[in-house]
């Protein structure tokens, strides 16, 4: 095992219990044809499989509610079954909606009560190291009301005015500051009441559950995340997830 999988200490009896949703509905199209997303093979072992894992892989985490395909669910409870998963851990497997967002909402109306602390991680993350799942509910237990790990860009980025078709040219109309930008991962950590109430409040589209808590009015902090917490979004996003994995078995001596 890597360190990188390597279980957390043990939580201190005091601390909050935590559960972790996991958005899996979605179905992946940019990734290209086939089964949806969370459910495609990476080392002969779905994307689901490996996100449930990573999130189970810290002793905080006593419950892991999977959001899976409207019409997927008996699929993924099979899946779950099938998989060794660490025994502490509950899980939970409920059908998504039409929006990440929607998903997200549908798992927390699943959360049972005794849960303090709520993480929602991408299926689309399967790779998220323990450490950077610890070091978010630390912040979460610290007091922050949303916790999100983030990456400085490699990237400069430009603000566009968005061409109607594809491939268009499209104006430039500015070039926010690199230095003040970051790239934001999941799992993202909440205080419980507030992303439940951030969900009953917000509407319209939005990317991220911290984005939510900003238009509360509240503090969003930024951990350190970690490149290995990449989206697989797209075809390539498979070859770099392979080898990373390549990586850690190679360093685990297999
Ligand atoms: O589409 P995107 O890559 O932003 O999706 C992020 C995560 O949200 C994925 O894990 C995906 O399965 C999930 N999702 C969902 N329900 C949807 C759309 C996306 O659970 N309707």
């Amino acid at each position: 095992m890597s360190d990188d999988s390597r279980p957390s200490p043990p939580a201190a009896p005091s601390a909050a219990r935590t559960a972790a949703v996991i958005p899996a509905a979605g179905r992946g199209v940019r990734l290209g044809p086939g089964a949806p997303k969370a459910l495609r093979a990476l080392s002969g072992t779905p994307m689901l499989i490996h996100a449930v894992r990573a999130m189970a892989a810290s002793r905080a985490v006593s419950l892991v509610v999977v959001v899976a395909p409207p019409d997927g669910a008996a699929e993924v409870r099979s899946l779950l079954d099938a998989h060794a998963l660490p025994e502490r851990t509950d899980f939970l497997v409920v059908p998504g909606g039409q929006s990440r967002q929607e998903s997200v909402r549908l798992g927390l109306d699943a959360l049972p009560p005794g849960h303090d602390i709520v993480l929602v991680h991408d299926a689309a993350r399967p790779l998220v190291p323990v450490d950077t799942v610890d070091a978010v509910i630390e912040a979460v237990r610290d007091g922050a009301p949303a916790v999100v790990p983030a990456l400085p860009l490699a990237d400069t980025v430009k603000q566009v005015e968005p061409a109607g078709t594809p491939g268009e040219p499209e104006p430039v109309v500015a070039t926010p500051e690199r230095a003040l930008l970051r790239a934001v991962q999941t799992p993202q950590g909440f205080d419980r009441a507030t992303l439940v109430r951030a969900h009953e409040t917000v509407t319209g589209e939005v990317t991220d559950d911290a984005g939510m808590v900003e238009q509360l009015g509240l503090t969003v902090v930024a951990v350190p995340g970690h490149e290995e917490a990449f989206k697989v979004t797209r075809p390539l996003d498979l070859v770099l997830a392979e080898a990373v994995l390549a990586r850690r078995r190679l360093n685990d001596g297999f």
